[in-house]
């Protein structure tokens, strides 16, 4: 018969002795590290050890036979795979989606310092923008105290000074001489104009200071290159660019063609056209007295025979030598000009041609006066 007594004795006697044996496995694999799932799997291997010493101290059952027997074997096999079918399915499953989560877990923190990154770099280039404007505060401040200083902080602190859209001033110049096509005409660097229609521009930031180029590119007339009277007659550089450019343009490439400076590449030299020749007549000349000595500091008069043109009168310098700036305009072109001095008067035309905008318009008209 079965021991009943010992055999409850046996149970909790193993079970207690399995489950701190499993209680020390969990310790130890907690110490080495192992994941919770392995510190499971220890505890369940010490409950089976205690469970197989159960058995083998058991009580022997009596024999089963034949059907019996057969059927106790298969429900041994189906209760046995059903628990470890079942234990598999509890443990952690592979999961896709756990994958997932887990590599963005490093994107993550990948992303977060490339953002942090950018972050600093917006700052550097914050902080760039504001000693640049310490810096124009500060030249502009060097201007007031000392204004006749060469310290100033002028183009160099301009060029490297980011235009709209975060363009350095030089770069957005050059952008701007190629929206408006000044290559078909210039060449810089060997590039451009094939049919040398205007000069090399080279060197133009020797010749010519970021003003002188403004006004040139706004007013073609104001100056012209050595050399290119002809063109500059024809009037071939474009007049339009007044109307085409912004001044955020207009200063982007003066600055950018200031900085042109190299004396190897042959740019022709400007030559300025000091009176605005559309807007005056000039009448110069002599006045000596009979046996040819000068008469200075005497009253010359030259009158326009134009109803709303102005006289207009000099005295003559030592020399004996005067000059007469008359108003007249290019459709004034063949006025009949009265020149006179102490009685002596000559007559001359002022012609010219209004398209001419190079040539001196102007007449010599020398007079022999009385002496005394
Ligand atoms: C259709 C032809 C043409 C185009 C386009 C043109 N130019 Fe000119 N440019 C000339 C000619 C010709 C001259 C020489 C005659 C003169 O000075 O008027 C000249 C002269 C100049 C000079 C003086 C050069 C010197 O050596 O003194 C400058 C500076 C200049 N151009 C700048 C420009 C700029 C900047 C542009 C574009 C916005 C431009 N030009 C577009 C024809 C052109």
């Amino acid at each position: 018969m079965i021991d009943q007594p010992s055999l409850l004795k046996s149970v909790i006697k193993k079970g207690v002795a399995g489950a701190v044996v499993g209680a020390i496995l969990i310790g130890v694999g907690k110490a080495l590290a192992f994941p919770p799932v392995f510190q499971t799997m220890f505890f369940i291997y010490a409950m089976l050890g205690a469970a197989v010493f159960i058995l083998l101290d058991a009580p022997a059952m009596n024999p089963i036979r034949g059907i019996r027997a057969a059927a106790v074997l298969v429900a041994f096999y189906v209760v046995i795979s059903a628990a470890y079918i079942g234990g598999a399915s509890l443990l952690p499953q592979y999961d896709p989606e756990d994958e997932k989560g887990k590599i963005e877990k490093l994107l993550k923190v990948k992303r977060e310092k490339a953002e942090h990154d950018l972050k600093s770099l917006d700052e550097l280039i914050q902080r760039a923008a504001a000693l640049d404007t310490k810096v124009q505060a500060l030249s502009a401040r060097l201007k007031e105290v000392a204004p006749d200083s060469t310290l100033s902080l002028g183009p160099a602190a301009d060029a490297v000074k980011p235009a709209p859209g975060g363009m350095s001033l030089l770069a957005r110049g050059m952008e701007v001489y190629e929206l408006h096509e000044c290559y078909n005409c210039h060449k810089i660097g060997g590039k451009g104009s094939v049919k040398k229609r205007g000069p090399v521009l080279d060197n133009i930031g020797n010749l010519l200071t970021i003003d002188d180029i403004k006004k040139k590119i706004f007013d073609a007339s104001y100056l012209y290159a050595e050399g290119f009277e002809k063109e500059h007659k024809k009037g071939q550089m474009p007049d339009k660019y007044k109307e085409l450019m912004t001044e955020e343009e207009l200063n982007a490439l003066a600055a950018y063609l200031s900085t042109l400076k190299n004396p190897a590449v042959d740019t022709p030299k400007p030559v300025f056209v000091k009176t605005k020749m559309e807007h005056g007549f000039i009448v110069y000349g002599y006045l000596r007295d009979g046996r040819g000595n000068p008469v200075p500091g005497l009253e010359v008069q030259a009158k326009p025979m134009k109803e709303d043109v102005r006289t207009a009168t000099a005295k003559t310098n030592l020399e004996g030598y005067y000059e007469i700036f008359l108003h007249l305009h290019n459709e004034d072109s063949g006025t009949k000009i009265t020149v006179s001095a102490k009685g002596v008067q000559k007559d001359i035309v002022a012609t010219y041609d209004p398209n001419d905008k190079v040539t001196k318009r102007q007449a010599a008209v020398d007079l022999s006066v009385p002496a005394g």
